[in-house]
């Protein structure tokens, strides 16, 4: 079966070509401290994407850009704090499928996303893509290999065994419910219609938050992201902290390529962004046509797996 995922992946946000610029120490959690010398490597991004276009340029392809309109008008409409609380609670269940990482990444094998203006590859290729670049550069941190190859594993959302969402409710970028949308989300005019917009409680900048309340006591619109972290987090990875917040708010362009809403960061969240920002340019570039030979790199991942995961895991 093959599922389609019309995402839009940021329309809005032009060509990125932002340079790392954390040459800050990154300050870790126990264990997972990075040498200077790690720090300083820079990604090589390649200049074009599979489609000999520029990356994130949706004027080279005008066709998509309807699309992509008219997928976040339905996202601003539907995404409100109502329905993401209810997300939460059934998907915090994992009563859906039991099954690996590994089983996972092969389920999203037949999986395309068809408007992803960078990619046409199947989705574990853009995994692997990610998650071997990620190792190229830096080589020790063995937890970001693992965080690239599971980020987008939520996609599974889509499948009708999750329940099959529509697309508004798995991909495109993220945002905050319960205080004011942003001016840089992207296609915000449509935020209009959604009827959080009617509650004045929800209309200030913090609305029911406070100053430095922390993200993890945000509500955020729900997708993939949201998923994935709940599934790795319930089931007791050991991944570290950085991990699951890239694997959380990696679709938070808002906050991560604008700069939005970092009143409400609290200080391990300042920490976590500056692994977050380097993950997106792997992320981002690696949508490239280097082909991974899968079963050639199965086996370290399959390790990656058994250390950071239990054998099976709730879904
Ligand atoms: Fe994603
Ligand atoms: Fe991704």
């Amino acid at each position: 079966m093959t599922i389609l995922i019309e995402q839009p992946d940021m329309g809005s946000q032009g060509e990125d070509k932002r340079v790392l610029s954390d040459n800050n120490d990154l300050v870790l959690h126990e264990g997972f401290s990075v040498p200077k010398s790690v720090q300083d490597t820079r990604f090589d991004a390649p200049e074009i994407n599979s489609f000999g276009h520029s990356f994130r340029d949706y004027d080279a392809k005008s066709e998509r850009q309807q699309t992509v309109e008219e997928f976040y008008r339905v996202n601003h409409i539907n995404q409100t704090y109502d329905f993401v609380k209810r997300m939460r609670e059934d998907y915090g269940k994992l009563d859906k499928v039991e099954m690996s990482i590994w089983e996972c990444c092969e389920l999203l094998n037949d999986v395309v996303d068809d408007s992803d203006p960078d990619l046409d590859e199947p989705q574990i290729e853009h995994l692997l893509q990610t998650a071997e670049a990620i190792r190229k550069d830096y080589p020790d941190e063995d937890w970001l290999h693992l965080t690239g190859l599971i980020h987008d594993l939520g996609k599974v959302l889509l499948h009708p065994s999750f329940g099959g969402l529509p697309q508004w409710a798995v991909v495109g970028d993220t945002f905050p419910l319960g205080c004011a949308f942003d001016e840089s989300i992207v296609h915000h005019k449509y935020f209009e219609y959604n009827s959080d917009s009617k509650n004045s409680t929800y209309c200030t900048k913090n609305g029911i938050y406070s100053e430095g309340c922390g993200l993890d006591n945000v509500m955020i619109s729900w997708g993939h992201d949201d998923y994935m972290y709940l599934v790795a987090k319930e089931n007791g990875t050991t991944l570290p902290p950085a991990a699951l917040f890239i694997i959380r708010y990696h679709s938070f362009y808002p906050l991560h390529k604008s700069g939005a809403y970092k009143h409400l960061m609290s200080e391990d969240d300042v920490e976590n962004l500056k692994w977050l920002k380097i993950f997106n340019k792997y992320d981002l570039y690696s949508k490239s046509k280097v082909r991974i030979d899968v079963e050639k790199v199965k086996p370290y991942y399959l390790s990656l797996i058994e250390k950071y995961f239990p054998a099976k895991l709730r879904w």
